[in-house]
């Protein structure tokens, strides 16, 4: 049987993907956050998952304003990175685990999520930093890779309670896949942070922390804070963190706690990092 071990969670900023491809990742600026990944680089290269669920959010780059799923999973064999303006990172190619995800779509849309199923994906900043900052520079990815992508852009996203039962759903999916398989669920996007308008630049740590301290042992209840809390509080795209909440449901509700780092900060943006293990 597949099994989920672990969850983790990270903020997907596109200029740490800068960094890292233009070796800044020494700088003063830059190393404190890069410090923030040693454990995890270490921990991941010990608990060698077979396959990532990795929740993201594509930022208008394979989806527009004219086709928006509220969740996709991708079921295609390998995923190039996405040119976002500067031609696509030096990234390895991401290989996907069709068999698996046809066996999860079929399992969370019978299970009442209807998710939308695509193909062929050309995936952002939003997959491929998390991705750079566990496992750093390979020529290949130690991993298959499941993308599943959120609606954090146009509103209306997905509530967090939604997306919280989504996880339960993609956990009873895993579990009924009859194959021994390490699998881990990442949550990703936030913390918080606003790129447009008057606030632009907002941060607030204290609404961050407490999110952080939240998630591990009082996520039911955190996952009921409404949207208008997070652009008040987080700022607009602080709403990215609803989808920490799919990877979440996806864990036991007991977790054990390996890391969690916070800086800010990294472009405009509040930085946020947990690793969940499931005892
Ligand atoms: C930035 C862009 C993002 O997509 C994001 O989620 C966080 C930060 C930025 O440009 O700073
Ligand atoms: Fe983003």
């Amino acid at each position: 049987m597949a099994k989920i071990s672990a969850g983790v969670f990270t903020s997907h900023v596109p200029a740490i993907g800068a960094a890292i491809d233009n070796d800044k990742m020494d700088e003063e600026y830059w190393q404190p956050l890069f410090a923030g990944y040693d454990y995890s680089r270490q921990w991941i290269a010990e608990q060698k998952p077979d396959v990532i669920l990795l929740v993201y959010n594509d930022h208008a780059t394979a989806f527009d304003s004219n086709l928006v799923p509220t969740f996709a999973i991708a079921t295609g064999e390998q995923f190039k990175p996405a040119d976002e303006g500067w031609g696509p990172r030096p990234v390895p190619m991401v290989q996907g685990h069709p068999e698996l995800a046809s066996h999860i779509a079929q399992s969370v849309i019978q299970d009442e999520f209807d998710l939308t199923v695509v193909r062929d994906l050309d995936v952002d900043h939003g997959l491929t930093v998390p991705l750079s900052l566990m496992f750093g520079q390979p020529e290949q990815w130690p991993c298959r890779v499941i993308p599943i992508a959120v609606n954090v852009v146009l509103y209306p996203p997905p509530s967090g309670k939604r997306c919280y039962a989504l996880g339960k759903a993609l956990r009873r999916a895993v579990e009924s896949f009859d194959e021994n398989l390490n699998v881990q669920v990442w949550g990703t996007g936030g913390m918080s942070h606003q790129l447009q308008g008057p606030r632009a630049g907002l941060i607030n740590k204290s609404f961050d922390n407490t999110f952080l301290d939240r998630i591990v042992d009082d996520a039911e209840e955190l996952s009921q804070t409404p949207h208008v809390d997070y652009v008040r509080l987080s700022g607009s795209e602080g709403v990215e963190l609803v989808m920490w909440f799919i990877a979440r449901g996806a864990l036991n509700e007991t977790v054990e706690q390996q890391h969690r780092f916070y800086h800010v900060p990294a472009s405009n943006t509040a930085v946020g990092h947990l690793i969940l293990e499931n005892q």
